[in-house]
């Protein structure tokens, strides 16, 4: 039997699915040395977005067919590096888009409603301040939505629902499209910045949009307004972001994602009372979960059957139109 290398455990869901049909292991451990360890006779390795898939690691599988993504984003995977070796790099395109889109407006309302101070007032018997944290809000705020694919479209649904004004900014889409959808196209991040009451970003991480979010764009954004990341980390300048935080330039943040994961425990953001935290978990949700385990198993189990899955990010490269 071939050998499927997990480098973090999937849902059960999925690995069932693998039974009799491929030796599985899991690892447990990310780090570039422990799959290297495991990987010399593996078949495909399916992926979760903390481990990463280094050249090193690709040129010690001689016998890699495909790397299967759990999730949209394959910026851990060295892509270039598997296509020299003809290995398919799979994902699942739009697979969570849903969750990350509610995970954004949850963030969003509870940003604007004050839901973690709300309730620490509770349980520290400060029920008095009531009158000094008042909720804003939300219908009649403008949502600045960066990044208008998959993701994007489904936030702007529901903040729409909402009653919110939408800006979006995306240079890479066929905005003709949308005509009609009340939505205004802003011609450059400098105006959406300057514009939204709440920025959420919606990109992947590659070359373009790595340290997108610059200082400057922080510090153009209103004293009032919030910013929430459920995309990836590296979008944003971090240390300009904590500053403008620390000095209340801007009203609040959401990070579901950070430069670094898991934090630090000194990590200057956990000592922020104007932002919300959460472990890289907006497209993780009961429903989700078993999805991106079970089509991520399914693009390998294809590929052991001799069938050519659905989602390559690399087919062109590989010829496999
Ligand atoms: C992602 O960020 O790409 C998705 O959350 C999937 O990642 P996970 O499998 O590590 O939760």
């Amino acid at each position: 039997m071939e050998k499927v290398l997990l480098p973090e455990k999937i849902i059960d869901e999925g690995l069932q699915l693998l039974k009799g049909k491929a030796e599985v292991v899991i690892l447990n451990d990310i780090t570039e040395q422990a799959i290297i360890n495991e990987v010399h006779d593996a078949f495909a390795i399916i992926l979760r977005s903390r481990a990463k898939i280094t050249r090193k690691i690709i040129e010690a599988a001689p016998r890699l067919k495909v790397i299967s993504r759990t999730g949209a984003g394959y910026d851990n995977i060295d892509v270039e590096a598997a296509t020299q070796h003809g290995v398919m790099v799979c994902n699942l395109p739009g697979i969570n888009s849903l969750p990350v889109a509610e995970h954004t407006i949850a963030l969003m309302l509870a940003l604007m409603k004050q839901l973690p101070k709300m309730d620490s007032y509770v349980r520290n018997k400060q029920w008095y301040k009531r009158n000094e944290l008042i909720a804003e809000e939300v219908a009649g705020k403008t949502v600045g939505i960066v990044g208008f694919g998959k993701i994007g479209r489904e936030v702007l649904v529901r903040c729409k629902a909402l009653g919110m004004n939408i800006l979006a900014y995306d240079p890479y889409i066929d905005k003709q499209q949308f005509n009609g959808d009340s939505i205004r196209f802003c011609d450059s991040l400098d105006e959406i910045f300057s514009k939204a009451d709440v920025v959420t970003l919606h990109v992947p991480n590659i070359p373009e949009t790595r340290g997108m979010v610059t200082k400057q764009l922080i510090y153009l954004m209103k004293p009032t307004a919030y910013i929430i990341n459920t995309s990836r980390g590296e979008v944003i300048d971090q240390d300009a972001l904590v500053e403008a935080l620390k000095e209340r330039r801007i009203a609040g943040a959401a990070l579901d994602v950070f430069h670094k994961e898991p934090l630090e425990s000194d990590d200057p953001l956990l000592e922020l009372d104007n932002v919300i935290l959460t472990p890289h978990v907006a497209a993780l949700t009961k429903e989700s979960g078993v999805k991106m385990a079970v089509e991520a198993v399914k693009q390998v189990i294809d590929c052991l059957e001799g069938r050519i899955p659905k989602y390559i990010v690399n087919r062109r490269e590989l010829n496999l139109e």
